[in-house]
């Protein structure tokens, strides 16, 4: 188990398209995924996806209890969410605060489908049908872009919006 080195925006390997896992229960999805669980927690994430700390997989973590970046945040169960497909529940979107290990510091108004179905498989291949709503999306959305090489700074739709954490929140948020 260790804590990973966060590759930042600017980093070639944050825009790669991430390749499927196949093979689960192996030794190596399980040092992966202490090393995600691991990393995420030590930086209060609410999500960390393998591409992040260089690892080329469709490999998400996410989970959201008490999270004092996210402190509006409703809870989100922790999940290991692999190979996953995303399916919006009507046309709704919603625009919300996001901010990003990746991106330090930083916070943006990032406009995503409020009600989501996913699919995937947890840690030893068994399947995963969730739907969910508002912050649950939010963070699926987000974390599921980074297997395709999408930052959340290309999601935003006025740059009036996306800027420091402190300045936009002046005493905090
Ligand atoms: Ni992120």
């Amino acid at each position: 188990m260790a804590i990973r080195e966060v590759l930042k925006m600017g980093d070639p390997r944050l825009l790669e398209v991430a390749a499927p896992v196949s093979t689960f229960g192996s030794a190596e999805l399980s040092a992966l995924l202490t090393d995600l669980w691991d990393t995420m927690r030590a930086l209060d994430g609410a999500g960390l996806a393998a591409p992040q700390i260089g690892v080329g997989l469709r490999v998400v973590v996410f989970e959201v209890e008490h999270n004092p970046r996210y402190p509006e945040a409703e809870s989100v169960p922790p999940t290991v969410l692999i190979n996953p497909v995303l399916t919006p529940i009507g046309t709704l979107q919603e625009e919300g605060w996001e901010g990003c290990l990746s991106v330090p510091g930083m916070r943006g108004l990032v406009p995503r489908y409020l009600n989501l179905r996913y699919t995937g498989f947890d840690a030893h291949g068994r399947p995963i049908d969730r739907s969910v709503t508002g912050f649950h999306a939010r963070v699926v959305q987000h974390e599921t872009d980074h297997l395709d090489g999408i930052l959340y700074p290309r999601r935003i739709r006025d740059l009036t919006r996306f800027g420091f954490s402190d300045a936009l929140f002046p005493g905090g948020a």
